[in-house]
């Protein structure tokens, strides 16, 4: 299986782009091959050849998924994701009522398709702060770990 950790990502004013290059970083530093892709220019069948994958998505008019990934969305159902690890995160903002409401659409949607969430989903309000950045480092490490326990067999 390929060792490639994909980043996928949805962003309008740049913050979740920045998020998503964060995620590259830390992951490259760690030792891991990393894929990154916006995600209106992304062929989901790519999800396949991925170790695991990181979606990083802002959430949109009254907590919906941004229009540049509903295409994303509906084509998850096209691939066969059984216990593919993924992780979800994304800056949104905590001054609307669903606040990232998008990733818990995701969520739901990768859960039934029989993906493995390889850690909690992390939602950040506006700009990620030094306490977000954090658990942006712990998500790529639980993704690392994740991974390794299923190449055990262990997950
Ligand atoms: C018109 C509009 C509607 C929004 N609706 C929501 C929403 O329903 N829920 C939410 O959590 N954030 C909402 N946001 C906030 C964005 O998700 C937030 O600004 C995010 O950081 C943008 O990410 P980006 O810089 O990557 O585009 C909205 C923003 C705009 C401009």
């Amino acid at each position: 299986m390929n060792s490639q950790i994909g980043i996928i990502y949805a962003s309008m004013s740049g913050r979740n782009e920045r998020i998503s290059e964060y995620l590259a970083q830390q992951l490259t530093k760690l030792g891991q091959d990393v894929d990154r892709h916006e995600i209106s220019q992304f062929d989901t069948e790519k999800l396949l050849t991925y170790r695991s994958f990181i979606i990083v998505s802002y959430t949109y008019h009254d907590g919906q998924i941004p229009d540049e990934a509903l295409d994303f969305f509906d084509d998850l159902q096209t691939v066969d994701l059984t216990g593919k690890p993924y992780a979800l995160t994304g800056s949104s903002s905590i001054k609307h009522e669903y606040f990232g409401r998008a990733l818990d659409y995701l969520d739901q949607q990768l859960v039934h398709l029989g993906a493995f969430r390889a850690s909690a989903i992390l939602k950040i309000d506006q700009d990620a702060n030094r306490a977000d950045l954090a658990r942006l480092d712990a998500l790529c490490q639980q993704v690392i770990d994740f991974n390794q326990l299923q190449a055990q067999h262990l997950v």
